[in-house]
């Protein structure tokens, strides 16, 4: 009828800069972070961490922030606006892709912390022992059904949420429910930094000893850096295409990344005390979060529900991270393909569960199908692997080189200034020093490092 649609944005600063952390901050706080610092000897791997959110982390989230803003489109769409018939589409397919690697071992984690919190209300975790948090672990993961279960209830969750269009909702919820989950995190901090002999965690999380330092933990810095904020794969590039023409992105991308750092930080300050002073391995891998916290509220007063609360909480942070994630190829179904938005988000959905079982039933070695392996990775390790050390930082590589080298810089100027409203310029020049020299080589060096060509 030849009416233009005008597409949805956010309503208002504060619900861009809630939405976007709402993406960044997840199970990659809470769980991963502190697992890989664990298994990478903690303060250099920090360090290193750090870098990459500094170098490569905040220059990447501009870049993304700018293409979706100026396009108004999906991540395929984006790059199909900004460079028509090139290549450089190819980086929003391969997004999609990463973000449905990401969906199916993400769903897993997701489900066993619904299991949890039901465990918690329960009351399953009362008098919990370090003996008895490894066993509940592992009975969670085993299974073999339950797991399934409970990853099946989160991909309905978040395809009601999607389907029933409360995600306006959700936005305001997040709203609240966000600084809550900073509140008890410190909580907890406090917690276990009164605990017999926490300084020994506090020593494995600061002390620097670069002698710890593999080409494949710098990877895995790297990887964790684009995971925790959600870059190299579009979704802040579909996010920020719902962004205002108001925001201000340079202050936009500082906030985020600096606020989903602190959150954790705070969660390594809980859990690394946690684990020293009851014996435990730092090295646990992906059980740490799950074996560890329920010790932390052991013996606490009002330590039950204290764990409740966390594990809602960590469910409500699990789920805003996983909507951005869907978002990715819902936006581009919904957009390139013709699809409704239902119909992206029914079928993303039974993609997820399909394939997510693959994950949830070869977390370890000894699950069902922990035998069937790829280049010694089980289905759980291989989506995670390649996601986030292979595609996100290959979409972050070609997201610089684009921005650097091929996107006229007045373009830029204009679009991050928001057409000279802001005075922005000592900033754009660094930004473009790093995503021109900077980011790419930093880039290929890890990954040339990693794939032991160049050795540092
Ligand atoms: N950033 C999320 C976390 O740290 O839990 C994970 C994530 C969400 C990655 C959405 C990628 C994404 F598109």
């Amino acid at each position: 009828m030849g009416v233009v649609k005008k597409r949805e944005t956010f309503s208002s600063g504060l619900a861009v800069f809630f939405a976007t952390l709402g993406s960044a901050v997840g199970l990659g706080n809470i769980w991963k972070f502190p697992y890989l610092t664990g298994q990478n000897g903690g303060g250099a791997f920090l360090l290193v961490y750090f870098c990459c959110i500094l170098f490569v982390g905040l220059p990447i989230m501009l870049s993304e922030f700018y293409i979706g803003r100026k396009t108004r489109k999906n991540a395929v769409g984006a790059l199909e606006e900004l460079k028509p018939g090139t290549p450089w589409k190819n980086i929003g397919i391969m997004g999609v892709a990463s973000s449905y690697l990401i969906m199916f071992f993400y769903s897993c984690v997701a489900g066993w912390v619904y299991y949890y919190l039901f465990k918690a209300i329960s009351g399953d975790f009362v008098n919990v022992t370090m003996e008895t948090a490894k066993t509940q672990f592992g009975d969670v993961i085993m299974g073999p059904l339950s797991p399934i279960l409970w990853q099946f209830i989160v991909i309905a969750v978040v395809a009601g949420i999607l389907t029933m269009g409360v995600k306006k909702g959700i936005e305001k919820i997040t709203k609240t429910l966000m600084p809550l989950l900073f509140i008890l995190i410190i909580i907890c901090d406090i917690r276990a930094l009164t605990l017999p002999g926490a300084a020994e965690g506090i020593q494995f999380l600061f002390h620097v000893d670069f002698g710890q330092l593999s080409a494949a933990a710098i990877l895995a810095a790297l990887g964790l850096a684009f995971f925790k904020l959600s870059l190299g794969m579009g979704t802040m590039m579909t996010y920020s295409s719902y962004f205002t023409e108001e925001n201000n992105m340079f202050s936009m991308a500082v906030k985020v990344a600096l606020s989903d750092t602190l959150v954790s930080m705070l969660a390594g300050l809980a859990i690394f005390p946690t684990v020293f002073s009851f014996g435990m391995e730092p090295t646990a891998g992906p059980g740490l979060l799950f074996m560890t916290i329920p010790l932390v509220f052991s013996q606490m007063p009002f330590g039950n529900l204290l764990l409740i609360a966390f594990f809602f909480l960590t469910a409500i942070a699990a789920t805003t991270a996983m909507l951005s994630l869907v978002e990715v190829p819902v936006a581009y179904l919904s957009e390139e393909k013709g699809m409704s938005r239902k119909g992206a988000a029914i079928l993303t959905a039974v993609i997820m569960f399909i394939v997510g079982i693959l994950a949830t039933l070869s977390v370890d070695k000894t699950s069902m199908l922990g035998h069937i392996t790829f280049f010694g990775l089980g289905f759980f390790d291989l989506f995670d692997y390649i996601s986030s050390n292979v595609f996100m930082p290959l979409g972050g590589l070609l997201i610089a080189l684009l921005m650097g080298y091929s996107i006229k810089r007045e373009d830029v100027v204009a679009e991050l200034s928001n057409h000279g409203k802001l005075k922005i310029a000592g900033l754009v020049n660094v930004y473009f020093l790093l995503i021109r020299y900077v980011t790419p080589v930093l880039l290929i060096v890890v990954f040339l490092n990693a794939i032991g060509i160049l050795k540092m």
